[in-house]
């Protein structure tokens, strides 16, 4: 029989073994797997209850706010409201940081997620996600500039998965883990560790529907992956969810690519930096993959707004750095 490791138990080893997993780490992971299993719950009864469709508004990103959305936003500011540890919530879903510190400690967490990731999937049931980044703050922010923090500053990040089943993959600069949640106990149970993406793959993943948005440049590079050339492994798998975390789950696990480039009208693409992009780089870095805009590192960034977006090319270090090779000549 293998050996069941709930992902407490895992945090309470970690933490003897590494020190950024600190007691507090401890804490916050084990709200974000509440928050995890509570929108799992959501998710599963979602066609039974009124809360598919839209709300009828627009958040800040200018995009329709589905119920769900807003539902899992709420499941995440209920879990770290009046937190003695996290003290700033950063999120897609809220234009402005919200603070729910309830002491004025030196040391603070911020916590930076996208609720709900994929939202086109929702009416579908096609799998959706949560994003999630942590920054340690020295002091509580006196503004919205300390919350500009790079990529590289992450003390953790990941993410929760809702597909066939519910999934928790996440790093604290230790490698990646992934847990599955077993809905019969409740728990998160650690299903492989130390993941490491393939150097190279055959997949890619892009929204090719806007092809003839793109620069010349990216439309070759995909030309470029459809060309038949055994000896590279061309031509490449095209594989798309419409949901940011399982595309970049698959080429966790599987090697390739996820792409959402700039468009020449609108070079800055769709993602936002800090809590799709940065979170899903620190995990693929720690899996020994890169995450990019093509131009630069993800991880090296300054964010200039909180809700700022940038292109994404992530995954395998191979394809990734051939992606960039190509497109910065
Ligand atoms: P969100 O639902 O949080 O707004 O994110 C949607 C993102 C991402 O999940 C996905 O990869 C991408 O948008 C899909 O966009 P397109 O429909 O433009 O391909
Ligand atoms: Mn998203
Ligand atoms: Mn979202």
């Amino acid at each position: 029989m293998s050996k069941v490791l709930s992902l407490t138990k895992f945090i309470i080893q970690e933490r003897a073994m590494f020190p950024q997993a600190t007691e507090e780490f401890s804490t916050i992971m084990t709200q974000i797997a509440l928050v995890g299993k509570i929108i799992a719950r959501e998710l599963s009864q979602a066609g039974l209850i009124d809360i598919l469709g839209s709300t009828g508004a627009t958040n800040i990103q200018g995009e329709e706010v589905q119920k769900l959305d807003e539902r899992a936003n709420e499941i995440f500011v209920q879990a770290f409201e009046d937190s003695h540890i996290v003290g700033t919530l950063i999120s897609e879903e809220m234009e402005t940081p919200v603070s729910v510190s309830t002491t004025n400690n030196s040391g603070t967490y911020a916590l930076y997620f996208d609720p709900l990731d994929g939202s086109s999937n929702i009416d579908v049931n096609a799998p959706l996600g949560s994003i999630f980044s942590l920054h340690r703050l020295s002091s509580l922010p006196k503004s919205n500039e300390s919350l500009l923090r790079a990529g590289s500053e992450q003390v953790a990040a990941g993410y929760i998965l809702y597909g066939s089943s519910t999934i928790l993959v996440y790093t604290c600069g230790n490698g990646v883990q992934i847990f599955t949640l077993d809905p019969g106990i409740g728990e998160f149970l650690l299903s492989a560790g130390n993941i490491t993406i393939p150097r190279r793959g055959k997949i890619y993943s892009v929204n090719e529907g806007n092809r003839w948005k793109w620069t010349s440049g990216m439309q070759n590079y995909i030309a470029y992956l459809q060309e038949t050339d055994a000896p590279s492994g061309r031509p490449y798998t095209g594989r798309y969810t419409g949901c940011l975390a399982a595309d970049v789950h698959r080429i966790l696990l599987k090697g390739g690519l996820y792409l959402y480039p700039g468009e020449v009208k609108k070079p800055e693409g769709k993602l936002r930096l800090l809590y799709e992009c940065a979170p899903l780089t620190l995990v693929i870095e720690q899996a020994g993959g890169i995450g990019s805009t093509g131009m630069e590192r993800i991880s090296t960034i300054h964010p200039t707004a909180l809700h700022q977006r940038v292109p994404l090319i992530i995954g395998s270090p191979e394809d990734v750095e051939t992606a960039e090779q190509v497109l910065m000549c």
